[in-house]
């Protein structure tokens, strides 16, 4: 398991950890949490093991569901809303940071209805959460279906592939290109809200699926500039190389489906050779907690990677 370090564990360290993988003896970081004898890993933070026996080999704070009541609901188009709901400050607080998604569904539903959205916008003085979410199918219609109150996990952090890096790499000069398509944007503005004073955020947005109201809603205040493009356009890339080179940009984030991340991330990688990348996490999120398996892949040496949990390493 992660003998080569090839990954990190998205939650190690955090409030969230040792989670449910340290009670199986299958933590992605530690190998006493293994079932080794001795520690063999590379976590640089506070040790995963020593929390686990001092806090009485159990979970740190589980994730549990609960009802958040919806203080605003906006149609942008007819499948398009973003609900604004209340929680407590200090949740809030922790969902700002980039790469932050909740478990939702709605009120009378079963759990297996819960839906990964992403946070869009959290605002820590008021309590309140702006997550987007886009009608396609059972989950996300019976969640548009909601009025009054929305049930809720988290939160989460692995909505981002990358996202260590872009924090390693943050710092007053750093700029950073968002290229995000549809509701790809939801956490790009999370992002943009997060490092607004640190350095400027652009964005090239394809509007398509979405609404340009609601980008311009949402991305009226802060310093950002924005470039509307359709990506399935002949000159797209040509026009995003030329803006890539021209920028010097030091962070892009991919911020759509997995055939843009494919296009697209090549094309940075060749004109920005140092430049730090990010991507949608597009993976079949279920669990969240390393759990379910709908979301694992198989790497190279045949080893099973869950995605809701790992941050691979840039090479
Ligand atoms: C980290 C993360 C953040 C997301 N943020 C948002 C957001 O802010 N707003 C939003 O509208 N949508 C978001 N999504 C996508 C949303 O979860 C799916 O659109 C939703 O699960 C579709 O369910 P459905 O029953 O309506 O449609 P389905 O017809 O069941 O699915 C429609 C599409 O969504 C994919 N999908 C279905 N279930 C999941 C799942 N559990 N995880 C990932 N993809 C799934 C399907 O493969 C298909 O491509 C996010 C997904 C992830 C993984
Ligand atoms: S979503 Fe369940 S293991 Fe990753």
């Amino acid at each position: 398991m992660n003998k080569d370090n090839s990954f990190d564990c998205i939650d190690a360290g955090t409030e969230n950890c040792p989670c449910y993988l340290a009670l199986t003896g299958d933590c992605l970081m530690c190998t006493r949490l293994q079932g080794k004898d001795c520690c063999d890993c590379n976590w640089k933070g506070v040790c995963i093991y020593n929390e686990f026996i001092q806090g009485n080999c159990k979970v740190n704070n589980p994730r549990r569901d609960f009802e958040a009541a919806i203080v605003d609901k906006k149609y942008y188009t007819d499948d398009l809303v973003i609900f604004v709901i209340q929680v407590d400050k200090g949740f809030a607080l922790k969902t700002s940071k980039p790469g932050s998604y909740l478990f939702i569904r709605g009120s009378n539903q079963d759990s297996f209805y819960d839906t990964p959205i992403s946070v869009m916008k959290a605002d820590a003085e008021k309590g309140y959460l702006h997550l987007a979410v886009k009608s396609i199918s059972a989950k996300t219609k019976s969640i548009l279906d909601e009025d009054e109150k929305l049930i809720i996990r988290g939160p989460y952090r692995n909505g981002i592939q990358g996202i260590r890096e872009v924090f390693d790499k943050k710092n007053r000069h750093n700029k950073t290109l968002v290229i995000a398509k549809g509701i790809g944007i939801a956490p790009g503005l999370l992002l943009a809200d997060y490092f607004n004073n640190l350095c400027q955020v652009d964005f090239i947005v394809d509007t398509e699926k979405i609404s340009k109201e609601f980008v311009k809603d949402y991305l009226s205040e802060g310093s950002s500039t924005v470039k509307y493009m359709n990506l399935n356009e002949l000159t797209a890339q040509g026009n995003i190389k030329n803006i890539l080179i021209e920028k010097k940009y030091e962070t892009v984030l991919i911020l759509a489906s997995d055939y843009f991340v494919e296009t697209l991330g090549p094309l940075v990688r060749d004109a920005l050779k140092d430049a730090v990348i990010a991507v949608s996490n597009n993976f079949h999120i279920c669990c969240g907690e390393g759990l379910c398996g709908a979301c694992s892949c198989i790497d190279n040496e045949g080893r099973t990677i869950k995605m809701c949990k790992c941050q691979m390493k840039q090479e």
